[in-house]
């Protein structure tokens, strides 16, 4: 992965911050010699050990809803919008929370940066919002707004897209349409993505069930790619205002993921199938990425099978953290 030299980040502030991808984000911002992080960060989805361990992170533990940050000297330069009611089925269960907080929330944080010196807006949209399903692929970022998306979560995603816009000429932004992120980060859990669930069952010997045929496909992109992409829609200018798909180009069936998971973690569990859950229309799921390569000069170079490998052995390293919270 070509990753960005010869910058050195000012404050940042990121909600969702103790989350699968904000926690990886935050290190990342460090690395790059950020002089400070906030997390805003209501631990519902995240956790506190996520965080690393270091003098320049700030976590304040609050609702984004009820956002704001009280010092002036605390203003950051870039706002990482990550915090999320997480994510379809969930929203399918619990339609107002995710409103809630997927919509206030984001227009919360909006409201706020437009009064402030905020430079720049980064907001986590999602791959499955805008287009809806029965698309061909790859999902363009320039294909009309589906009136008939499939879940609350992508109504509120695609919602906090239109609020983006709405603040445009207040305070700039870019909204960045995650496609599957997996990676180290990710706490398993019933709400959470195929990866970790697969991955921590796989560990056990328990079997991994399909929701569906396992021929539908995903694009699954590894968390740190990802993170690249984030830190370049900060810093590049021609970013602002666009929409850009943060994905890899590549369809990988379900299938073939329990296949690998069962391979790379050793294990003996079997593979079931149940019918796909009645919300789930999508098929297949491919970016076109080809504005993040030519934008961001972004190369989402990780491999599925190492990046599987350095999700097992993080796994296994934080073992004694992640057990307590999967229940299956
Ligand atoms: N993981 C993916 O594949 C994926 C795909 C598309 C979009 N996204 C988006 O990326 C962002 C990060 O996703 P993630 O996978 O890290 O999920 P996550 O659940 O791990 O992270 C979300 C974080 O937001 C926090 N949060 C939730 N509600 C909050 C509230 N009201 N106030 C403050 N904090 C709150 C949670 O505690 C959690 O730490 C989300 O906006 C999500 O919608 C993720």
């Amino acid at each position: 992965m070509q990753t960005i030299t010869g910058e050195r980040m000012p404050k940042c502030l990121v909600t969702g911050g103790a989350g699968a991808i904000g926690s990886r984000l935050v290190q990342r911002l460090l690395h790059l010699g950020a002089s400070s992080v906030v997390v805003v960060d209501d631990l519902s989805s995240g956790y506190e050990w996520l965080l690393p361990s270091d003098s320049r992170v700030r976590f304040v533990n609050r609702d984004v809803v009820s956002f704001f940050v009280e010092e002036p000297d605390e203003c950051p330069v870039y706002v990482f919008h990550l915090a999320a009611f997480f994510a379809n089925q969930n929203s399918v269960d619990h339609p107002m929370d995710d409103l809630r907080t997927n919509g206030g929330g984001t227009l919360s944080v909006l409201q706020w940066a437009a009064d402030s010196d905020v430079k720049r807006i980064i907001y986590a949209s999602a791959g499955c919002s805008i287009a809806g399903h029965g698309l061909d692929v790859p999902i363009s970022e320039d294909m009309p707004v589906s009136l008939h998306l499939d879940t609350p979560y992508q109504i509120t995603k695609a919602l906090g897209e239109f609020y983006c816009n709405y603040y445009l000429e207040q305070v700039s932004n870019v909204r960045c349409r995650f496609f599957n992120s997996y990676g180290p980060g990710e706490v398993p859990g019933p709400y959470r993505n195929v990866i970790p669930n697969f991955i921590w069952l796989a560990m056990h010997n328990m079997p991994l069930t399909i929701t569906g045929t396992g021929d539908e496909t995903r694009d699954f992109i590894y968390v740190d790619d990802l993170v690249e992409g984030l830190v370049r829609c900060a810093i590049i200018d021609q970013a602002h205002g666009l929409a850009i798909n943060l994905g890899t180009g590549h369809q990988t069936t379900i299938r073939e993921l329990a296949d690998s998971v069962i391979r790379l973690t050793n294990s003996s569990s079997e593979i079931l199938y149940s019918p796909r859950r009645v919300w789930d229309k999508s098929t297949s799921r491919e970016a076109d990425n080809s504005r993040a390569r030519n934008v961001l000069s972004l190369n989402t170079a990780t491999k599925l099978e190492e990046g599987l490998r350095n999700t097992i052995d993080w796994f296994r390293q934080h073992y004694e953290s992640i057990a307590p919270s999967c229940k299956f």
